[in-house]
């Protein structure tokens, strides 16, 4: 199975930026933006990322305040700080052994950056790899990765798959299943996680007397080092 997936990625395997580099920070850039949003809107904030910090020594020099700021629109902000922190952790003490010890790194991350940058012989399973492994039953090695990311973001979709295109297909013992409907994600209009995105956009155009601001929303955000409460104001941490 192995080989007809790779021929199949050769053919139409994604042209995406972080598949052009080895450079460890900059796929961990990837691989952060990418745990929860699309890869059409992460591909512009990865570029210019990379831009205004090309390397973790760049990024660790950077106030919070800006990187919260350069984050907005990404959505979970908190993924910034902690990439922010994963940064400064790198500057000042290299790369971990055991890359989970960084900030914001789960097991899927940090198998991500091993197998994408350094090269290390482990596959990465995200969501769109499990769920090409659990309807195939096949174990898929290492080499793997990339290209069954591709096929579960593009032809083994999770709803009604497109079998008919799929190189797997015939070896594939799920062929022609269809599936429920996965539990839509809540909805973001008139949610909790709204009015926290707004109060920090509010408060990243410049600091406010808490007075004018969500109270519940300000104390989620301080209580994640989003903002900072100084009598009476909230602003960004500097
Ligand atoms: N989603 C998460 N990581 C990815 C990657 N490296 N390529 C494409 N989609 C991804």
């Amino acid at each position: 199975m192995d080989a007809l997936l790779l021929a199949w990625f050769a053919a139409n395997g994604r042209d995406l930026p972080w598949r052009h580099t080895k450079d460890p920070y900059a796929i961990l850039v990837s691989e952060v933006m990418l745990q929860q949003t699309q890869v059409d809107r992460v591909i512009p904030r990865y570029l210019a990322w990379l831009e205004r910090w090309p390397t973790a020594q760049a990024l660790a020099a950077a106030s919070p305040a800006d990187v919260i700021r350069a984050w907005q629109g990404l959505g979970y902000n908190r993924r910034a700080l902690n990439l922010h922190r994963a940064a400064r952790h790198v500057a000042e003490h290299g790369w971990p052994d055991d890359l989970t010890a960084l900030p914001g790194v789960g097991r899927y991350t940090a198998d991500a950056v091993a197998s994408f940058a350094l090269g290390h012989s482990v596959l990465p399973v995200d969501t769109n790899v499990r769920r090409v492994q659990e309807r195939t039953g096949h174990a898929f090695g290492p080499e793997s990765g990339q290209a069954l990311m591709d096929l579960g973001a593009t032809i083994c979709l999770s709803r009604i798959p497109r079998c008919g295109v799929c190189p797997l297909a015939e070896a594939c013992p799920s062929r022609g299943r269809r599936y429920e409907p996965l539990r839509k994600q809540s909805r973001f209009e008139g949610s909790f996680r709204q009015r926290r995105a707004q109060t920090l956009r509010l408060v990243s155009s410049s600091a406010r007397p808490v007075g004018e601001l969500d109270a519940e929303a300000v104390a989620a955000l301080e209580r994640d080092g989003l903002v900072k409460l100084n009598e009476g104001v909230v602003a960004l941490p500097v």
